[in-house]
Parts: structure tokens; sequence; C-alpha cells
């Protein structure tokens, strides 16, 4: 049987005077993760939010929280973002030179280790962590910025990172210009999480309504 595809909106797109709300929209909508992007203005350059925020938002929200660290140094504030009540914590192989500890510190802070890959990252940047991880991040745009246009050469890497993953118990998300467009070709390429920011926050019609739009183009 194949396993159902997740969807995890983005909050990076959200009305952040009406955040809470909104999230409360997208889990009564059936999205399935809350994806928070934590940008520094150094790895990319932008600034969005940290810890406090997220712990404001714990115990309101049903949905295990996804954590994107767009930062440097991520091995800083593994202690912060598990106090935080993050579920998933995801670091970038490109902003870490001691990826392995770092990963072994995200499991000590009881959550689930992810490792994020740039477009222009090649896969084998994250092959010998494959054992020390539960979720890969395969980007679909350059981080940093939402609304951007999803890179279709990712889907090929995307069938790759699938391959690679094999029978390892290891999700593959994808994050980057993924709507009801390109849902359909992500999940055929191997992606079982899909973040969203624009198309269920900005999409056309209500956040449940965009969500559904997204999920009647998935094979399943
Ligand atoms: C980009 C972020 C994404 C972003 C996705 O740097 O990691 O999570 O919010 O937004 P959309 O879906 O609008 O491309
Ligand atoms: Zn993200």
């Amino acid at each position: 049987m194949t396993p159902p595809v997740l969807l995890a909106p983005s909050i990076l797109s959200a009305d952040f005077g009406n955040l809470l709300g909104q999230i409360r929209e997208a889990e009564e909508g059936g999205a399935d993760w809350l994806h928070v992007d934590i940008m520094d203005g150094h790895f990319v350059p932008n600034l969005t939010l940290g810890p406090p925020v997220l712990d404001c938002l714990k115990g309101k929200v049903r949905m295990p929280m996804d954590v994107h660290l767009m930062v440097e140094r991520p091995s800083d504030y593994i202690q912060d973002f598990a106090r935080a009540g993050a579920s998933y914590l995801t670091v970038h192989v490109e902003a870490d030179p001691h990826l392995h500890r770092t990963l072994q510190a995200i499991h000590e802070g009881g959550m689930k280790a992810g490792v994020a890959i740039n477009p222009s990252t090649h896969l084998s940047s994250v092959e010998l962590v494959l054992d020390d991880i539960d979720l890969l991040l395969v980007m679909t745009v350059n981080p940093g910025f939402g609304g951007q246009r999803f890179i279709k050469s990712m889907l090929e890497k995307i069938k790759k990172a699938s391959g690679m993953i094999g029978g390892r118990n290891i999700l593959l998300e994808v994050d980057g210009g993924v709507g009801p467009e390109t849902a359909r070709a992500c999940a055929e390429a191997g992606a079982r999480v899909l973040v969203a920011g624009n198309a269920v926050f900005r999409g056309a019609g209500t956040i449940a309504e965009n969500i559904r739009a997204i999920r009647e183009r998935l094979p399943i």
C-alpha cells in the first residue's frame, strides 16, 4: 500500500496579524504538519521568527511543528527549539560542518532530525548521514523567500533521493513552489511531505479550499 502524502503549510506566507487563526483554519482544513521557516539574515538574506513565537503556539496547535532552520550555526539553537515544542528540526547541510554531531544533538533533545539540501547541492552530501536522519528535505527553490517558482529540474533529484532512501524510515519532504500545479509530480517522484506556503495562505480560495485544491491533484 502506498503511504499517504502529508501536507505541511508554511506559516511564512500566513497573515502574522492573525497567525493562530490561520493555523487553526489550516488544521481544520486538513493540514497534517505546520512548517515553520526560521531565517537568520546570514545563511539566507531574510529574517523571520524564532523560538519565542513557537513557544506561544505550543499547546495551541495539534499538528506537529516541522521546523526548517535556514540559519548559520544551527547547533546553537537546538535546545531552544526543543523547549519551544518542535517535533522535527531540520538543518541545512550547507550550514553545518559538523552535521553528524548536530543530528545526534537533535535526537538527544527529543526531536526528529532532518537535513535540507539546496537546489545546487549534490545528494551525495547527505549519503553518509542517512542512518542518522528521520527526514530529508529537498529544496525546490533557493531558500529565503516564499512565493518563488518551482525549479522543475528538481523532480529528477526528488526521484534520486527517493531511490537513495530506499527502505529506510526517512520521510522525503519537498519545499518551494509547491501547489496544485506541481504537487502531483512531486508525489509521483517520491515525495512524502509537501510544504506549501503561498498556495495555502495566499491562494485563490479560503485556506481550506486551497488545501483541498492541492489534495485533489494528488494520486492518493
Ligand atoms: C523557502 C521556505 C519555504 C517557503 C515555501 O525558503 O523554506 O518553506 O515558505 O513557500 P512557497 O510554498 O510559497 O514557495
Ligand atoms: Zn521551508
